[in-house]
């Protein structure tokens, strides 16, 4: 498996997105264990998760637990896989998504999350969105860093930040800052502004909905026809050739694809021992 870094660690180029296994639509618990093995037996060493992700209200970290259950239960070597959590979302229970990322949600959010996935230190703690409701940035971001300092993560990232966003936090975390989580998708490009910044400073970028999102990731080929065309003739799909075409726009990139079934998250994983020609990239480049 083709790797990359985030901050100390080198992780596996394509991660594994835990959402779809705990929201609306969500397989049964067998099924997720069985998603979660496949994408670590075919080498991935990424899980991305959130507190955030579940369905009812009383059971907040429903994605975190299946995450710690799988690698419980895992047959391989479970020190080596990564696992970047966020906090500061919230799922009243009613399908609606609100946001609290005053510290001291941060600070419980984050004793919960080391709680669930049982370790002492989360490998990744990521914020997961800026609260626009009064709480300043630097006081979101500040609180990371706080949790640095204590030991009770090992390392900090933003999600959904725009460029004076990543420099800010890059500021108050003194240089800490090892990642950004952003939409990124062929259908949605509007984050090429924070992904050339972090390649221009170093930090990994995690494209989130990198396959257009759960409802989308399927009709891929068909609305974008070089990737279905480029597939055929890989004989490959549309989806691993996104992936692959991802990678290879910046070595900071590290797509982290949504999967509820094994067969998806085999595929995906595949993507990265896929190089594409500077030919195939240019007919990619040109469709999107
Ligand atoms: N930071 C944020 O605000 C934020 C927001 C949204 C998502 N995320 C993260 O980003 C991850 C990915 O985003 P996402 O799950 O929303 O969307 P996505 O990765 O674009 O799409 C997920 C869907 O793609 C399908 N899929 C995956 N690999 C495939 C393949 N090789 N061939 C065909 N279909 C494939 C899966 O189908 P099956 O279900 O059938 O396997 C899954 O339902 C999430 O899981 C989550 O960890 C973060």
């Amino acid at each position: 498996m083709r790797t990359r870094t985030i901050g100390n660690r080198t992780v596996s180029a394509i991660g594994l997105g835990g959402m779809p296994m705990s929201i609306e639509g969500r397989p049964d618990r067998d099924r997720s264990l069985a998603t979660i093995h496949a994408a670590l037996d075919a080498g991935v060493t990424l899980i991305d998760t959130a507190d955030a992700y579940h369905l009812h209200a009383d059971e907040v970290g429903h994605n975190e637990s299946l995450i710690a259950e799988a690698l419980r239960t895992w047959g391989g070597d479970a020190t080596e896989v990564l696992v970047a959590t966020k906090g500061g979302h919230l799922r009243p229970g009613d399908g609606s998504w609100t946001i609290d990322s005053s510290p001291k949600h941060l600070r419980e959010a984050c004793e919960a999350s080391l709680t669930r996935l049982g370790v002492e230190a989360i490998g990744l703690y990521q914020l997961h969105r800026p609260d626009t409701s009064g709480v300043p940035y630097e006081e979101s971001v500040g609180t990371l860093g706080e949790l640095l300092d204590e030991g009770k993560i090992a390392m900090a990232g933003i999600s959904n930040a725009d460029p004076e966003q990543i420099r800010l936090a890059q500021e108050v975390l003194g240089g800490r800052l090892v990642s950004v989580q952003n939409q990124y998708s062929p259908a949605y490009r509007s984050s090429e502004p924070e992904l050339r910044l972090c390649t221009e400073l170093g930090l990994a970028f995690l494209p989130w909905s990198p396959l257009g999102g759960i409802s989308k990731a399927g009709e891929l080929g068909s609305s974008f026809a070089p990737f279905q065309e480029v597939a055929d003739a890989r004989g490959v799909s549309p989806q691993q050739v996104t992936l692959a075409w991802m990678l290879a726009t910046s070595p900071v990139v590290i797509p982290i694809p949504g999967s509820s079934r094994p067969e998806t998250a085999r595929d995906s994983a595949a993507a990265a021992g896929l190089e594409l020609s500077a030919e195939e990239m240019q007919r990619l480049d040109a469709a999107v």
